[in-house]
Order: C-alpha cells, then structure tokens, then sequence
C-alpha cells in the first residue's frame, strides 16, 4: 500500500506553525522583559548617580561657604554680602540670558577671597589710603585667582574673581578689559556687587532704598556697568531682591 504524501497545508503543519509561532513570541516576550530590566537597571544607576552630583555639588558648595565665611568673617559689617551677591548675580544673569553654570554662584561667593592676602591695617583703615595701600588692596582680585588657580571643579568662575573689578569702560582692575572683552558673570557681578553695598548699612553711611540703588546703577550704565547687564537688572522687581536679601540675611 503506497502511503500519500502530506498536503503542505496538512494539519501537522498548521500545529509545526502553531508551535514555531508561540516559541517565537516566548522569546519575544523574554527578550522584552530582558530589556525592561535591563532600562530599570538604567534608570537606577541613573539615579544613584544623580545623588552623587547632588551630593558632591553639596559638599563643593560647603567648602566655597566655608572659604568665602573665612574671608567675611574679618569683615563685620558686611554680614552675609558674598551670599546675598551670589543670589542677586544669579538672578541677574538669568534674566539677562546667560548661561548660568552652577559654578557662576561659586565665583559670586568666593569673589573677594584675594583679601585674605591684605592686612587688617590695610583692608580696614579708617581714613585715606596712601597709593601704595591702594596698590595693596588692588591686588586682592589676581590673588584670589592665584589661590584658586588649582582648583578644577571652580571652572569659569575664577573669571568672575579674576575679573570683578573691571569697568565696563576699561578704567577697572587688574587687567584693564573694555566692555565684552569682560566675562559676562564678572559684567553681572559688578551690578549684584554694587546693588547689595548701596542697599546695606556700612560704616560710612545708611542704606539707601531699591528705588535709589536704580537710579545710582543707572547713572554708571555704560561707564561702569554693561548697559545690556543694568536693562536686564532694570526688569526684575524689588519684591524679587528683597525676598533674596531676607533669605541671606
Ligand atoms: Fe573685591
């Protein structure tokens, strides 16, 4: 008896099919879950390093307080200018769209560290300055930057310690820089720094109100200042820099 041969499309291969087909999306399905773990895994590692920034940008930010604390510390009347300064600058660059690294607040804090080279006789002599401690007190910007020359993680912000000195007219310090040549944060630094000494009591003389303080920093836009840095600086209202100071009071 001579057997037939299978049809092709016979029941057995339907079944073979049947059976490769769900083999396939077996692996499918294993090859899926696979890459979900593989994507949580991800994300995890993601997370954890996340934490670590965060962590190590906190404790980069404590080393900078603590140094900035340092310097401050010899100077009373100031109280918590370099913080107070960091919050206005960053809020100053921001509305005047620029880049605002996490390392710009740092050079903000640290701006004055060069001090710490120049004797109290010097740094808090109540009458006139002779040139040569002029010459002394000008040089506390080049040696703030030599002190921090080393110190990778402070990126550009060495530019603003470097450089928060310098007119926007070219008649500042140390380098003499005109006007762009003046690293943006340093041009923002120059308006925060003035705002926070006209707005707080110094030996001297009485704080003005925010309504003066625009008006004095309005008056050196284009000598002093970057116009484009005080028109910026001109949008954000006091209600937003009084909210800063009392949270670096
Ligand atoms: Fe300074």
């Amino acid at each position: 008896m001579s057997s037939q041969p299978r049809s092709q499309s016979g029941p057995d291969t339907v079944a073979a099919l049947r059976a490769r087909l769900e083999r396939l999306e077996h692996e499918a399905a294993l090859r899926q879950r696979q890459l979900e773990r593989y994507a949580a895994d991800l994300r995890e590692v993601f997370k954890q390093e996340r934490v670590r920034a965060q962590e190590l940008r906190r404790s980069y930010k404590a080393t900078v307080l603590a140094l900035s604390n340092a310097v401050e510390a010899r100077d009373a009347y100031t109280g918590q200018h370099a913080e107070r300064v960091a919050a206005y600058g960053m809020r100053i660059a921001h509305a005047a769209g620029i880049r605002v690294d996490p390392e710009l607040e740092f050079g903000f804090l640290l701006h004055d560290v060069g001090k710490v080279a120049v004797p109290d006789a010097v740094l808090f002599k109540p009458g006139r300055l002779t040139e040569e401690e002029r010459g002394v007190i000008s040089r506390h910007p080049e040696i703030g930057s030599e002190i921090l020359r080393d110190v990778d993680f402070l990126g550009d912000a060495k530019l603003v310690v470097r450089h928060h000195h310098e007119r926007w007219d070219g008649g500042g310090y140390p380098d003499g820089l005109i006007g762009e040549e003046i690293p943006a944060a340093a041009r923002v630094f120059a308006v925060a720094d003035t705002l926070d000494a006209l707005t707080t009591d110094r030996p001297y003389r009485a704080a003005v109100g925010w309504d003066e303080a625009r008006r004095e920093i309005e008056r050196h836009s284009g000598t002093q200042f970057d116009p484009a840095i005080v028109n910026a600086y001109a949008g954000i209202p006091d209600e937003a820099f009084a909210y800063l100071r009392d949270a670096n009071a």
